[in-house]
């Protein structure tokens, strides 16, 4: 059989993106409208997205920054700290302005000062979330300073999430970001409550590209990439079809100068090219027949959302679409697109079209 060169599949959506306010949210949002139906949006502004209003407010700044009428659609997510008040993310819940909570451990990664200090401290919070349905979405790793770097999701696994979900067997939990066989072997030997979102940039690269000819800061995000043997079992899982796995691009854009400095920031802006990676990974592993799945179907099912009612194209080209480098942000800052040697021959065949006010 002649290789796929398009295919046809419903409008994606992502799972776990960061959007960021003011300029950046306006460089970087264009990039997400053009292709995705909906995004789950993170909450680590500074500083956080902690109450239904906040939510309220920051989606209007979203929607804002959009063309008048456009069909993307923000679903919001409220930032869980010790003292969060169980009735107003019920109530912003009941309303539809919110769709789910972010777990940081405090100090994990970016803007996460004011996490979680101790999920006992969340108890009641998550008994509510439990009953209506709301889910929990985890950054998974610990924030020891004794744990190492590499180690620190399995040991998330094994002392803060599994003790919280035995103590709270209702609640629905997606473990962010997944980046080893082991989160991989933990969502699927549980029978339900648990998901996993997986990055195009861990499916794609290993712990090696950090330090290709020289230290890379564009490939360091959190959780960092972990040995090969990681990165084969989460394209085993993305590539399943298994509905606990779907795409969360974690696309998180900094400006390049503080990436690129003595103690740079952790994040990879992938939002224009998530997509054709992931679509190129899916073909290595001859699995296009369930590209689909994980990036249009899973999600909303896990969600109890209708997946999109359009379709996109991919078509296979000779060469690959020229995207720049990086983007600029209004203000003089630039972001860096992620870039992993091949570039995906996959495009939209409607091309790349960014939709914003300023786009
Ligand atoms: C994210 C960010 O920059 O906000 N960074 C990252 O490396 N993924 C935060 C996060 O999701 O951990
Ligand atoms: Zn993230």
């Amino acid at each position: 059989m002649a290789a796929a060169k398009r295919i046809e599949i419903v409008r994606p959506d992502d799972w776990h993106l960061h959007l960021r306010d003011g300029a950046m949210l306006e460089a970087v949002l264009p990039y997400t409208a053009a292709l995705y139906g909906r995004a789950i949006i993170m909450p680590n502004l500074a500083p956080p997205v902690r109450m239904t209003a906040e939510a309220e407010a920051y989606e209007g700044r979203i929607r804002a920054a959009l063309p008048e009428d456009h069909p993307f659609r923000p679903l919001m997510t409220l930032y869980l700290t010790d003292t969060t008040d169980a009735a107003d993310l019920r109530a912003g819940f009941e309303s539809g302005a919110v769709t789910a909570v972010k777990l940081y451990p405090a100090g994990a990664t970016t803007n996460s000062e004011s996490g979680v200090t101790d999920t006992a401290k969340v108890a009641s919070v998550l008994d509510a979330m439990a009953e209506i349905g709301m889910p929990l979405l985890v950054h998974g790793e610990v924030t020891d300073p004794d744990v190492d770097v590499f180690d620190r999701e399995a040991v998330f696994i094994d002392t803060v999430l599994d003790p919280m979900r035995r103590r709270h067997p209702d609640l629905r939990v997606v473990l962010e970001h997944a980046t080893t066989a082991r989160a991989v072997d933990y969502v699927l030997a549980e029978k339900q409550g648990i998901a996993a979102s997986i990055t195009p940039h861990h499916l794609v690269i290993n712990r090696n590209a950090l330090f290709a000819g020289g230290l890379r800061p564009h490939m360091y995000c959190l959780p960092i990439a972990k040995r090969e043997e990681n990165r084969q079992a989460l394209r085993r899982a993305a590539t399943s079809g298994d509905g606990r796995f779907f795409l969360g691009t974690d696309s998180a854009p900094h400006p390049a100068r503080l990436k690129e400095t003595d103690c740079g920031c952790a994040g990879i802006f992938n939002a224009p090219n998530a997509l054709e990676y992931t679509a190129r990974v899916f073909e290595e592993e001859g699995a296009l027949d369930r590209l689909e799945a994980f990036c249009s179907l899973n999600g909303p099912a896990f969600y109890r959302l209708l997946p999109n009612d359009d379709r996109i194209v991919l078509e296979k080209g000779e060469t690959p679409e020229s995207l720049p480098d990086s983007i600029a942000v209004p203000g003089g800052d630039s972001v860096r697109v992620f870039r992993a040697d091949p570039v995906p021959l996959w495009r939209l065949s409607a091309g790349r079209r960014p939709v914003g006010r300023t786009a």
